[in-house]
């Protein structure tokens, strides 16, 4: 269980500039019309804006899908030449931007990058009929970058260029909005991406969890949470330990060629309606064995849920001292064994689920032996 020193409170972010939320995410995947009808048939995302040769944009194909405050861009190039395609060839379908929203592109752009970040965009206007959008880009982990857009002189639903669509297909399964998104970096690389969002935006150290938190008898991992002031914006970094077996994020970085967004955590309405809704529409969780269950209720005290829907869907708990949260692992949505999906509700608790990680990671290296990844 996470002590309220764990929980953080121990450094104070900085606000820098202001970033009110996530913009979108982009993923840039090898088949975008396909990737669209499974986040919309298995997650429930409504497909509400489209960029394209049809909009006047001549070099790729962009669906943009919504549920709950969450907006998801899924990119792919038309020019097999293009950077778009290259970091397809080397990463497969995998997370490329982290948009942010903010006041000011311009400030962001100066602020970061002479605090040390590495510009990919300087700040530039795209514009429509809508307005004018203000957007800069800089480089994190990996070939990850932030996007900074600023949307004050822009009165179009999304971004210039995107049409509107309506969505006659998708149900949606109560997904809020998105509550982390972690990055895998390599070996002895997690302090350096930590101190470069500490300095670089100002945000503070969470919570750290290190390999003694995570029997050795285990694919082990160390994580250190950053996040900014008000907590809307939380992003843990993981990086491989020692462990008996091959660590988790040694995989991931050999499958993704490098270090990128391991998993996106998505905050729910209700995480046992979604979740039912979720294994009807064929998606696949990671599966922890029935014994899990059998202590649940001495662990994790008074839950509001009961333990035989929870055990029904795999569902987890984790407890702090706030509160409880409970949570499920997909299994990867790509088929080298990258990225997946994290679906959680929060009653109070602010943990990331660090009592369940012996239960996951032998699920998890299960699915590792199954590949021959031991
Ligand atoms: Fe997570």
């Amino acid at each position: 269980m996470e002590t309220a020193e764990q929980l953080g409170h121990v450094e104070q972010a900085e606000t820098l500039f202001t970033i009110h939320q996530i913009h979108h995410v982009e993923m840039y995947v090898g088949n975008a019309k396909q990737a669209a009808y499974y986040y919309r048939r298995g997650f429930g995302f409504k497909w509400v804006g489209y960029q394209g040769p049809e909009t006047g944009v001549r070099d790729r194909v962009s669906y943009l899908l919504e549920q709950g405050k969450i907006h998801l861009v899924l990119t792919k190039p038309l020019d097999p030449e293009s950077p778009i395609a290259e970091h397809i060839q080397k990463h497969g379908d995998s997370v490329r931007d982290i948009a942010f929203d903010v006041d000011d592109a311009a400030e962001a752009y100066q602020i970061t990058t002479e605090r040390g970040a590495e510009g990919v965009a300087e700040p530039h206007e795209e514009s429509d009929d809508h307005g004018t959008v203000k957007r800069s880009i800089i480089k994190t982990y990996g070939d990850t970058v932030h996007s900074f857009i600023e949307t004050k002189d822009y009165n179009g639903f999304f971004l210039p260029n995107f049409e509107q669509r309506e969505d006659n297909l998708a149900e949606p399964v109560g997904f809020k909005h998105i509550d982390h998104i972690v990055g895998n970096v390599d070996w002895d690389q997690m302090e350096e991406t930590v101190n470069f969002y500490r300095n670089i935006f100002g945000f503070r150290r969470f919570v750290s969890f290190d390999d003694k938190d995570i029997s050795t008898e285990h694919s082990a991992l160390r994580s250190t949470v950053v996040a900014n002031e008000n907590l809307w914006i939380k992003f843990p970094i993981n990086e491989p330990a020692e462990g008996l077996r091959k660590s988790q994020i040694e995989e991931y970085v050999q499958f993704h060629q490098g270090p990128g967004v391991q998993h996106i955590a998505i905050e729910c309405e209700d995480i046992v309606e979604t979740i039912d809704q979720l294994r009807k529409n064929g998606i696949e969780f990671i599966h922890v064995p029935e014994t899990y269950y059998h202590d649940m209720e001495e662990r994790a005290g008074d839950i509001h849920e009961p333990v035989e829907e929870l055990q029904r869907l795999n569902i987890l708990v984790d407890k702090d001292d706030k509160g409880y949260m409970l949570q499920i692992f997909t299994k990867p949505v790509e088929d080298r064994p990258t990225l997946f999906f994290e679906f959680i509700q929060r009653r109070g608790g602010e943990s990331f689920g660090k009592g369940n990680f012996k239960a996951l990671f032998e699920a998890i290296e299960r699915d590792q032996a199954a590949r021959g990844n031991l």
